[in-house]
């Protein structure tokens, strides 16, 4: 039996940035992680950081790479058929986004923390969370066949979507909120340059499509797809027909395309859970809640809650106060659920269903005719990129 001050359950981006953070403070953590390192960091997924999320990168003292090869972006460009437009970050907020992959992100945390030997342990099986309701829990899993046991103060629970933590907590006390949409996203990663400086969201006729990048060099491209489609029904041939029909025309003339070297259909789905704390157990990232990747909230949303944990967990060991672990779970659901509604709108302004009917296909564009001659709504949407305060 071993003693840790916080046990954190996942190494995802989420558990990761936690342990560094507390680390940075003094305030000890085990990583309990089901997969390798390497297994974590196959997972592609998007790459766009706010404000927030690059101060805490510094805060953690492992910003320099994200600085010197994260791409700023000071807007965006939207577009409905060939008819495209521009939303300034700057202009409208003062703020822009950095673009830089998730994949990078979990690498410079994973280097950071394996530099400095802190404990995390791969390959985990079986992990329960047990007395999380009382003040003495305790972690018990097994690695290589042997049982093993971590007592705690507190357990964090990173876990993603299909962890354990978020079931811990006893359904009497739980509310899950949910909506699924009927598509998803079959996206590409190629060696092909962008084919833009900006991103571009488009809303064509056929379905939506997004074309992104992780650098001058790399592109990341998305068509919408019925979710049940398959990477296999994709030929990179079929993809780059359908994408290059979706972008307006004056985009789809300057497409480069190639090979990919990665290809994934991924659901969308929007998820909360409430409370996100029971007991001396938090709920961080996507354990605790799903948005669809229109906006590129994922990783930041998770992000968010990390930072709310932190300040708290801090306060409880430096000054030994509890008040921040008290309001955790309101403080960040009430963030989240700001971040739920601009990916749900977003995601509904910019994509197209079978059963959309003709009234619903106007309301879809007179949203983005608003948007387009509407400083305020353009402003409106400008924030919520670049990321809502905390
Ligand atoms: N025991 C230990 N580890 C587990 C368990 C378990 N029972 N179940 C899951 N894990 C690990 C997964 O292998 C994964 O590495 O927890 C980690 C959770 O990581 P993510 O799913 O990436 O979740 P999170 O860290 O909250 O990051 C959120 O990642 O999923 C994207 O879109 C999401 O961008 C968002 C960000
Ligand atoms: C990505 O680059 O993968 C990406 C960017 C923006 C999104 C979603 C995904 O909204």
């Amino acid at each position: 039996m071993t003693r840790s001050q916080v046990v954190i359950i996942g190494g995802g981006p989420s558990g990761l940035l936690l342990a560094r953070l507390l680390a940075v403070r003094g305030i000890e953590s085990v990583v309990l992680e089901r997969q390798t390192r390497d297994y974590v960091l196959g997972r592609i997924r998007a790459g766009v950081l706010e404000r927030g999320l690059v101060e805490l990168m510094d805060e953690a003292g492992i910003g320099a790479r994200l600085h010197r090869e994260g791409l700023s972006h000071d807007g965006v460009v939207l577009a409905r058929g060939d008819d495209a437009f521009r939303i300034d970050f700057r202009e409208m907020t003062g703020h822009s986004v950095l673009v830089y992959g998730q994949t990078e992100v979990t690498r410079d945390l994973y280097d950071a923390l394996e530099d400095a030997g802190h404990p995390i342990e791969y390959r985990v099986e079986d992990v329960e969370i047990h007395d999380a309701d009382t003040d003495t829990p305790h972690v018990t899993y097994r690695v290589d066949g042997e049982s093993r046991r971590i007592d705690c103060d507190f357990v964090a629970g990173c876990d993603g979507f299909h962890g354990v933590s978020r079931n811990t907590i006893p359904e009497s006390v739980r509310r899950d909120f949910e909506r699924v949409y009927p598509y998803g996203w079959l996206g590409i990663l190629s060696e092909t340059p962008p084919v833009h400086h900006e991103l571009i969201y488009a809303n064509s006729d056929r379905g939506f499509a997004l074309a992104s990048m992780r650098n001058p060099h790399l592109s990341r491209s998305y068509v919408q797809c019925p979710s049940s489609d398959r990477p296999e029904d994709w030929s990179d041939d079929r993809f780059w027909a359908e994408f290059r029909r979706r972008l307006p025309r004056a985009h789809a003339d300057a497409l480069v395309t190639g090979p990919s070297i990665e290809k994934s259909v991924a659901p969308l789905r929007s998820f909360v859970t409430e409370p996100m704390r029971w007991g001396r157990l938090f709920l961080c990232g996507d354990a605790a809640h799903i948005v669809p990747p229109t906006g590129a909230k994922g990783l930041n949303t998770a992000v968010s809650d990390v930072r709310y944990l932190h300040r708290g967990l801090c306060r409880y060991y430096e000054q030994g106060e509890s008040a921040g672990l008290d309001s955790y779970s309101q403080d960040a659901l009430a963030r989240v659920w700001k971040v739920e509604r601009f990916s749900w709108w977003f995601s509904q302004i910019m994509h197209r269903t079978d059963d959309q009917s003709a009234f619903d296909r106007k309301i879809q564009l007179a949203e983005l005719d608003f948007l387009r001659g509407n400083a305020d709504a353009q402003r409106a949407m400008a924030a919520n990129y670049v990321g809502l305060p905390y």
